[in-house]
């Protein structure tokens, strides 16, 4: 590790090769909360059953308790205490084993375990957060079947929520009453939840393909019932869609989601009882945006999902998580495909893994999608985790093609079923049921890295030859790779006649080098490749500017189509970044072409002809200077904007009509009027910001309003603080909205924005106690690249304080906020210099938390 102070102090390092089945289970527990904000009182009682012949003892892990009382067999016992561990030797194969504890869930602002968030107790266990409330096996291994009973004052908590199904309740003396529940399923801890306070339902019911009835409830505070509309209707889309394409049917009587504003993630699909973010759950046309909406949707898709991949079949140990995450990325990814346009829900996907996945797989950070060791496992939940943890599984998929895939997970789910699996058990399910040999597929799992791929046609009168050549680059801990299993989809084009010269073609490219050789060519190919993004990798080509355009006018995959256009938008960049000639012409025609095709989706036109962002261009650089990329795009986007000035007004007035209506005909035509008031702002245009600030106080819905603002806050015209000012005046009473102001302005291009940032860490509203409003500044501010790396080194610090702040209350939340100081390698000396200074003081700080030393230390290494 990096510092020798705190090496001595270095936190323990947990092995996946160190998996040991658990030396005792826990087929029961009874537990009974006395909740109170200040002391809830927790008994436990676990039945214990030795797993295997041998004498070691039990330990029961916790996290800052104190045991109160410990019975064995009903008599008080000896125990003993390993650190945070309780540790009691027992003489029998099986007991009945009692603690009390007292915790103070108002106190709890890491926001793990059970804790207050405006006014609601509720718990967040994964990974690591169940022995924060009671000593327990605190594995995903150990699955036990829970009893609840929770007792608290009936003013303040009227609803007492937890897994499974309600079973009993009543009142007690001193207003106080009382609730039990019980989950027949056996689950691991960490999906343990429950939940008090004083809430209302949006209530529903969805009838399974079995014809059982299940009620169905959205829990919010009354001022925010309204809001759940869509969830509500997105929960039953999803139920409906488990059963129509997995055949997996839900399987208790009651399904209840719950809504808090303080929540470290997206949401957690505890069994039977999902506690969400609220961001992820409430949703109007006033104050979220489409992009929410859809959001709303995938969240809930995702944690309904999990109901069978990840409680049903959980993973055996945390180096398993992307078996449960992966997985259900996948499934939430095909449910929203099939909601609207899967196009361009693939397009937005990968232009998300590109921005954080492979950003991740370049840096310090990089781990493969099965880790092999970590300090902090909530460190884990990453990118390559879930992002390419989906994307293994899509390859799968294509391998198998859509019939094996289907009987392959009929297997995993089947066979597995209320058991703790790992990924092997997955892919020899997809070997089993798709009669393929996936032994070096696997390498997906155990390598780190984005592979390159370079790919280069030679035509030769009627033949042409394509080599495909793949390297895998180094990343920390893995210095030489071996060659991978790339599935890379492709097909040829005529370029003059634009038709197709082969069929779409499956090529597994598994070793370094790879020819393949196509006939009867007519006219002269043009090479389409990884269309769809068959494989998360990064391709090479030798197309020409004149190739790509024609490509982005005629390939008949849409994914490659936009694929073309970003590869000549970023060819054209990069060569004026790197001061190499470049001629802005094709770009332009190809965006020309691509507006003036009235047979393309709105929407898929607005991803279109969006430019690569900063950091995206970044990317492709081996020393990033975040000036010269500004600079560059900047004068591309003047350039698009002025010289196709007529067809922006005329995409502006074609999609102005203002009734918001969420379809995806209504949510194109918003998106494609939004980025065609972004060229028309670009353009300089005087009536630019009276535009921007027309749409601004018109708009019907958030959509048109946050992106008029943005384009605002982007520029320097009196509309903008009057914009700003109405805003705020608007929603200051609306957390979720006011994220967005101090967000749209941490994410500013103006050369400004370092400065600005302070002083909206000093804003009367900005917290660092709530995540969402944390990561609204200090989060946003980080991934605005020309804004974080001014040379001043300011982003750097302010980032670097902000996080230590943070780090006193919730380390979980403050460790997401480290990487982009750990790209400094990615940069000149003189930046790299300062973001390495804030690390080390990062690291040399006195009581850093786990998580934040790992990050911090992996990144100075
Ligand atoms: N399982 C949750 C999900 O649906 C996320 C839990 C995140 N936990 C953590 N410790 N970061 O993706
Ligand atoms: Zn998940």
């Amino acid at each position: 590790m990096a510092d020798a102070q705190n090496a001595a102090a270095a936190p323990r390092v947990t092995r996946r090769e160190d998996y040991r089945e658990p030396d005792w289970l826990v087929p029961e527990i009874a537990l009974d909360f006395e909740l109170d904000p200040a002391a809830t009182r927790v008994r436990a009682a676990l039945k214990v059953t030795r797993n295997g012949g041998h004498d070691r003892p039990l330990v029961l892990m916790g996290d800052g308790l104190e045991p109160l009382a410990v019975r064995v067999d009903g008599k008080d016992a000896a125990w003993t205490m390993e650190g945070p561990d309780l540790v009691i030797a027992l003489p029998g194969a099986a007991h009945r084993i009692e603690t009390e504890v007292v915790i103070a869930p108002e106190r709890n602002t890491q926001l793990q375990g059970l804790y207050a968030s405006g006014g609601i107790l509720c718990t967040q266990c994964e990974s690591e957060g169940f022995r924060r409330i009671t000593f327990f096996p605190d594995r995903p291994d150990v699955l036990t079947k829970y009893r609840v009973r929770m007792a608290a004052e009936k003013a303040r908590y009227p609803v007492l929520l937890a897994n499974g199904d309600p079973v009993a309740q009543g009142d007690l003396a001193d207003g106080r009453h009382w609730a039990e529940w019980h989950d027949p399923f056996p689950k691991p801890s960490y999906l343990f939840a429950l939940v008090a306070g004083d809430l209302v339902a949006n209530r529903g019911s969805f009838t399974t393909m079995s014809g059982r009835e299940v009620q169905l409830g959205i829990w919010v505070r009354e001022p925010d019932l309204a809001k759940t509309d869509h969830a509500l209707h997105a929960l039953k889309l999803s139920m409906a869609w488990d059963e129509k394409v997995y055949g997996r049917e839900y399987d208790l009587d009651v399904f209840n989601i719950v809504a808090v504003d303080d929540f470290n993630f997206g949401a957690m699909e505890n069994k039977g009882l999902n506690v969400f973010n609220s961001r992820y759950i409430l949703a109007d046309p006033d104050t979220a945006t489409d992009w929410d909406y859809d959001a709303v949707a995938a969240v809930v898709a995702h944690e309904y999902f999990h109901n069978w991949s990840g409680n049903r079949v959980t993973c055996r140990d945390w180096f398993q998580l992307s078996l449960k995450e992966g997985f259900t990325v996948f499934r939430d990814q095909s449910f929203s495909a099939d909601q609207g346009s899967a196009a361009v829900k693939r397009i937005e996907d990968v232009r998300g893994l590109r921005a954080s996945q492979f950003q991740e797989d370049a840096g310090p950070l990089a781990h493969p999608v099965r880790p092999d060791s970590y300090i902090e496992i909530s460190n884990f939940y990453t990118a390559t985790i879930y992002n390419k943890g989906a994307e293994v599984i899509r390859m799968m998929a294509t391998i198998l093609g859509p019939e094996k895939f289907r009987a392959a997970t009929d297997i995993y789910f089947d066979r597995f079923d209320g058991t703790a699996a790992t990924c092997e058990d997955f892919v020899r399910c997809m070997e089993e049921a798709g009669g393929v040999d996936l032994a070096q597929f696997r390498l997906w799992y155990s390598q780190a890295g984005t592979p390159r791929v370079s790919a280069t046609l030679a035509q030769d009168g009627g033949k042409a030859r394509l080599t495909l050549k793949q390297t895998v680059p180094p990343t920390p801990g893995q210095p030489e790779k071996a060659p991978m299993v790339l599935p890379l989809k492709l097909k040829l084009f005529g370029r003059v006649t634009g038709r197709a010269l082969c069929d779409e073609q499956l090529v597994l490219l598994n070793r370094p080098e790879q020819e393949l050789v196509f006939g009867n060519l007519t006219e002269p190919p043009v090479l389409s490749i990884n269309r769809g993004f068959s494989a998360p990798v990064v391709v090479e080509t030798d197309r020409t500017p004149d190739q790509l355009a024609f490509l982005s006018a005629h390939d008949d995959d849409p994914f490659a189509r936009y694929e073309a256009m970003q590869q000549l938008m970023l060819d054209t960049l990069t060569a004026a970044v790197r001061g190499a000639p470049f001629d802005h012409g094709p770009v332009i025609e190809a965006v020309r072409n691509t507006l003036a095709d009235t047979r393309l989706d709105r929407a898929f036109v607005a991803d279109a002809v969006l430019l690569p962002s900063d950091s995206f261009i970044g990317d492709q650089m081996d020393i990033v200077d975040p000036e010269a990329i500004f600079r560059a795009r900047e004068a591309l986007r003047r350039e698009l904007a002025t010289a196709l000035a007529g067809q922006w007004r005329d995409a502006y007035e074609a999609n102005r009509a203002n009734r918001f209506e969420y379809s995806p005909a209504a949510k194109g035509a918003r998106r494609i009027k939004n980025v065609a008031l972004g060229y028309i702002a670009a353009s300089g245009a005087a009536d630019a910001p009276a535009l921007a600030f027309r749409q601004f106080e018109g708009a019907d819905n958030m959509t048109d309003r946050q992106a008029a603002l943005g384009t605002l806050v982007n520029g320097r015209s009196d509309e903008r603080a009057a914009a700003l000012a109405a805003f705020y005046d608007r929603y200051r009473g609306n957390a979720l909205v006011l994220d967005k102001w101090f967000q749209t302005q941490a994410l500013s291009t103006r050369d400004d924005t370092a400065e600005a940032v302070e002083k909206l860490a000093a804003h009367p509203d900005f917290t660092l106690a709530n995540p969402n409003r944390a990561r609204s500044v200090i989060g946003a501010f980080g991934v605005n690249q020309r804004a974080f790396h001014h040379p001043s080194g300011r982003g750097y610090r302010f980032v670097a304080d902000q996080l230590l702040a943070l780090d006193r209350i919730n380390p979980q939340t403050a460790a997401k906020l480290l990487p982009p100081l750990g790209r400094w390698r990615r940069f000149d000396a003189e930046r790299a210099a300062r973001m390495r200074a804030e690390l080390e003081r990062i690291v040399a700080t006195p009581g850093l938390s786990k998580d934040t030393f790992e990050q911090a230390s992996k990144s100075l290494d």
